[in-house]
């Protein structure tokens, strides 16, 4: 029998693909030849001897110690394709946000609540929450994976001008990626010309930190900027600055830090990019079809 641990909840028709005559899953099990993970970290626990994968149902992998899995041989499976629509619908979401005063005009509107004739009081707010269409504007896509080439694809289709960029292929490559990124462009060129900026890259050594100081007074004044990624790509002290100069209009997050999450013109949200039935499922299925793949086959299928 495989013995699967299940470090956090897994959506019960992934489980399904694990034949029980097979497998034993299980949030404890005493040597485990997989483990089945969503976010919580790896990094502080011990691996058994047994260990031969880890499946993270989900696409980041910051909180697995890479590292130390490829020292010792344990085979590690994300599932890039499955949460990317979730994501995608949340970044489009976010695209407005940062552009219409809707999390304000939200909060102003329920302040009403009891009070009378409340009709003619909302109509107050029209003159009050005036925010910019995003048509014609462009849309810097830094990151062009799984979700990134659809953010282009939709920005694209809302009349975005849409320059894209990947720090991990060429320029050229990018582009040939999705024929809706208007134009590939250098990390530059999206700082000093783009109006929106939304960030789809993992977080890595490389990555942390990427939006700083340096790159926000690059910017163009008022760029509004959206990451669904990781809190960690932006250095949020250098951020705080950069909202408060009014350099950057707005800023919307999933992963709001201490900094910036009580400013006015930051949008926060808790982590809910993945936050779907279907992204649950999918991604349920996808880590354990991978799992099984490699235990019983030893195939290495990354879907
Ligand atoms: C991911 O890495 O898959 C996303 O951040 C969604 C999530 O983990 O909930």
């Amino acid at each position: 029998m495989y013995q699967v641990k299940l470090i956090n909840k897994i959506a019960p028709c992934g489980l399904d693909k694990l034949d029980r005559t097979k497998y034993v899953c299980a949030e404890e099990v005493e040597h485990p030849d997989a483990l089945l993970v969503r976010s919580t970290s790896l990094h502080e626990i011990e691996f058994d001897s047994s260990l031969l994968a880890i499946a993270r149902a989900g696409i980041g992998v910051n909180n697995i110690p890479l590292e130390r899995c490829s020292e010792a041989g344990i085979a590690v499976f994300n599932t890039p394709g499955a949460n990317a629509n979730a994501v995608k619908e949340l970044a489009l979401c976010a695209l407005f946000l940062a552009s219409r005063k809707i999390s304000d005009g939200i909060v102003w509107a329920k302040s009403l609540a009891g009070q009378a004739e409340v009709e003619k009081l909302v109509e107050k707010g029209k003159g009050q929450f005036v925010g910019p269409e995003i048509a014609g504007k462009k849309l810097g896509v830094i990151g062009l994976g799984a979700i990134g080439v659809m953010v282009c694809n939709t920005a694209h289709h809302l009349d975005m001008e849409v320059l894209g960029y990947d720090p991990y292929i060429s320029v050229d490559s990018a582009w040939k990626l999705s024929r809706f990124v208007d134009k590939a462009a250098d990390l530059n060129t999206i700082f000093t010309e783009c109006d929106y900026i939304s960030i789809h890259v993992p977080l890595t050594k490389e990555t942390r930190g990427m939006l700083d100081r340096e790159a926000f007074a690059k910017m163009k004044k008022n760029v509004r900027i959206i990451n669904l990624a990781r809190g960690e790509l932006v250095n949020n002290a250098d951020l705080a600055e950069a909202l408060e100069s009014g350099e950057v209009a707005c800023y919307v997050t999933d992963f709001p830090s201490e900094e910036v999450l009580g400013m006015k013109n930051v949008v926060a949200i808790p982590h809910l990019g993945a936050s779907t039935p279907e992204s649950e499922d999918n991604c349920a299925v996808f880590a354990a079809r991978e799992l099984r793949e490699y235990l019983e086959n030893g195939n290495i299928v990354n879907s």
